[in-house]
């Protein structure tokens, strides 16, 4: 796009990095929807974006939900009219024993960080087409480029989402026209999120060997993939590219790094307190139905 969007869907904007990147779209002066669970949360930073002097409405909606998914749209349009940026940011992480999650969290995992993103997509992809403007920007994650141990279902969420974005990338300049798609790579971001959250309640700390973000980082990243319509961007503190490459091209390389237990295991004290937390969880469970 030559020009910034006007209007933009932005998910996950309840909190965390989503409540930021809404604030840096509503300075630049786009039009916003948030969408997210929390209707008071997407309320603070609707007060937060307002100041800037711009439009900006509040749709509480489970993107997991696929009529909710059709109803945000449909809402979105509603208010904004023309829809020029889809920011699919809502995401969620469960580190752990991959053996430890229900049926029903893989499930879950799947829709908030894949599906949903593409169904969006898909909705807002003909409206752009037809006015040849448009720019949809995934929130994927440097756990989407490299294998990283106890937290498969996000990797492989993630992965997915790296891969649509670049499938759709080449289809849309296949197909000549000005609607873009980018990817966001972020490694550990400091300063708001889930990582942020996790360095509080599990006192999990980057290693140095990987490093970490400043949440403003990635602000900038997102501005930086629509300004100068780049395919993706990794937003990570070490270069992350070699890893990459190992995992590309030897997967024995692999194998050998992540036996390094700075980075192999890096997650596993979380793992197992995430085990207790369920343990117990499930405890209660069992106590509240014996009990008379
Ligand atoms: N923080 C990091 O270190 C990091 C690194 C790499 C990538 N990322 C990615 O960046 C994105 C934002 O993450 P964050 O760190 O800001 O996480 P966060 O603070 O946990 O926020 C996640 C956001 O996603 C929304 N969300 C979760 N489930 C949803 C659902 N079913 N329907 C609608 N919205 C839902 C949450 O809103 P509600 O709970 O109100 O629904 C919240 O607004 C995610 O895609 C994440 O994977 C984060």
């Amino acid at each position: 796009m030559t020009d910034f969007p006007s209007t933009a869907i932005i998910t996950g904007a309840s909190r965390g990095m989503g409540a930021l990147i809404a604030e840096a779209l509503a300075k630049r002066g786009v039009g916003l929807v948030l969408a997210a669970r929390d209707a008071a949360g997407l309320e603070a930073t609707r007060d937060r974006c307002a100041r800037h002097g711009h439009a900006v409405h509040v749709v509480p909606t489970d993107v997991a939900d696929p009529r909710q998914l059709a109803a945000l749209v449909a809402t979105a349009t509603a208010r904004l009219g023309a829809l020029d940026l889809l920011v699919n940011n809502a995401g969620i992480e469960e580190v752990g024993f991959f053996e430890d999650m229900t049926p029903e969290e893989i499930e879950l995992h799947a829709r908030v960080n894949l599906i949903a993103p593409m169904q969006l997509a898909r909705a807002v992809l003909p409206g752009m087409l037809a006015r040849d403007r448009g720019h949809i920007v995934n929130m994927a994650s440097v756990a989407g480029l490299a294998p990283m141990g106890f937290g498969e279902t996000y990797g492989a969420t993630k992965a997915g989402l790296l891969n649509f974005s670049r499938s759709l990338r080449a289809s849309l300049r296949a197909r000549g026209t000005q609607v873009r798609c980018s990817a966001v790579c972020p490694g550990f971001v400091e300063g708001a999120g889930m990582y942020a959250d996790q360095q509080v309640r599990y006192g999990f700390n980057a290693p140095g060997l990987v490093g970490s973000v400043h949440v403003d980082e990635v602000v900038r990243a997102v501005l930086r993939v629509i300004d100068e319509d780049l395919p993706e961007v990794v937003v990570n503190d070490k270069p992350i590219k070699p890893l990459v490459m190992a995992g590309l091209t030897s997967p024995r390389l692999m194998d050998w790094i992540l036996g390094k237990p700075s980075l192999g295991r890096m997650l596993l004290p979380m793992a197992e307190a995430r085990r207790a937390e369920r343990q117990a969880a499930a405890a209660r469970d069992e106590e509240s139905l014996t009990k008379p």
